[in-house]
């Protein structure tokens, strides 16, 4: 990021690690693989419990240690909010906002370490999305498994809620005055709120529909593409002299949801493996978009930092 012009970039869409995917490890199909690999008969279940220690997902006595591990993780994962939130600051243009996914649990570590950065805050947006039955511990089934006389009694009790929805917080950077001197200028630092059946679009985004997933993409957190799209919709005019920027990318899908849109993109990935995959799916629009040559064609629009 460090490479990218100050206020060159209209808004910034992002899916970082969140926090369980952090803690110092690569978190991607080839440690996945590794891990499901080591313990015979792998599960989900396995992977979980085999989160790094102190992520708050992997198991342990909960002593102080633990708890201080806990917390040292959080603190560590903030301040690394706080170095990318700095220069993503640095290169939206005034009024420009960030939109950035995180779980309900470190939600607030991440809004933080971005108002720290410079940000406002200007709202949060629950994802809606379906979910299965936690993995937590379900005490009267625990109880039950003990032949303790009263695990009917205790039915129902869990050590967590199920979690239905995913956290976006949007930051703004501060405007140039206000919102129509930003306006006029940028024309950024607005939401489009107009639904396809008139309604005003509110802080709740659901009912996205599932796609089939593409077999190449062995990414593990794609997020789905009709979200990406709505959220660029949301945040940036529909012209390609808008660049959104991803520094999270992963598989690619804000990349793709904003030349789909055309919007111009920049996104920056860590993993190589996963560069093949976006080129993939940015050549996949293309294919199917013949009435516009190339969508990416702002001058300071790269295609893809590695
Ligand atoms: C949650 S995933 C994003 C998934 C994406 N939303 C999608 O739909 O494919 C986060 C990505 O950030 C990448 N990443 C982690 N640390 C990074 C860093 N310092 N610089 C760039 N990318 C990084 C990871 O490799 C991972 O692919």
């Amino acid at each position: 990021m460090g490479s990218l012009e100050a206020e060159s970039i209209s808004a910034c869409i992002t899916d970082p690690p969140y926090n369980y995917e952090f803690v110092g490890h690569k978190w991607d199909a080839e440690e996945i693989k590794r891990r499901t690999e080591r313990v015979k008969g792998a599960s989900s279940r396995t992977l979980v419990k085999n989160n790094p220690y102190g992520s708050g997902l992997a198991g342990g006595v909960r002593n102080k240690r633990w708890y201080q591990r806990v917390q040292e993780n959080i603190l560590d994962y903030s301040e690394w909010c706080f170095e990318w939130g700095q220069q993503v600051f640095r290169v939206l243009k005034p009024g420009g906002m960030i939109a950035v996914f995180n779980s309900t649990r470190t939600m607030a570590h991440v809004q933080v370490a971005l108002e720290r950065a410079g940000f406002y805050t200007r709202d949060c947006i629950v994802y809606r999305r379906h979910s299965g039955i936690p993995k937590g511990l379900n005490l009267g089934a625990k109880l039950k498994q003990l032949n303790h006389p009263d695990h009917a009694q205790w039915e129902g009790w869990h050590s967590c809620l199920r979690n239905e929805w995913e956290a976006i917080v949007i930051l703004q950077k501060p405007l140039d005055q206000n919102y129509i001197t930003t306006f006029l200028k940028n024309e950024i630092g607005l939401f489009y709120t107009l639904n396809a059946d008139h309604s005003f679009q509110s802080n709740i985004i659901e009912n996205i529909p599932r796609e089939p997933e593409e077999a190449f993409n062995v990414h593990c957190t794609v997020k789905p593409l009709p979200l990406m799209e709505k959220l660029i919709t949301l945040m940036v005019p529909p012209s390609e002299k808008h660049i959104v920027l991803d520094p999270f990318a992963g598989s690619g899908t804000t990349l793709v949801a904003a030349k789909k849109l055309h919007r111009s993109y920049i996104g920056i990935e860590i993993v190589p493996e996963y560069i093949g995959i976006i080129q993939q799916r940015l050549a996949q629009v293309d294919s199917v978009q013949h009435q516009k040559p190339s969508s990416n064609t702002h001058p300071y629009t790269l295609p893809l930092f590695e």
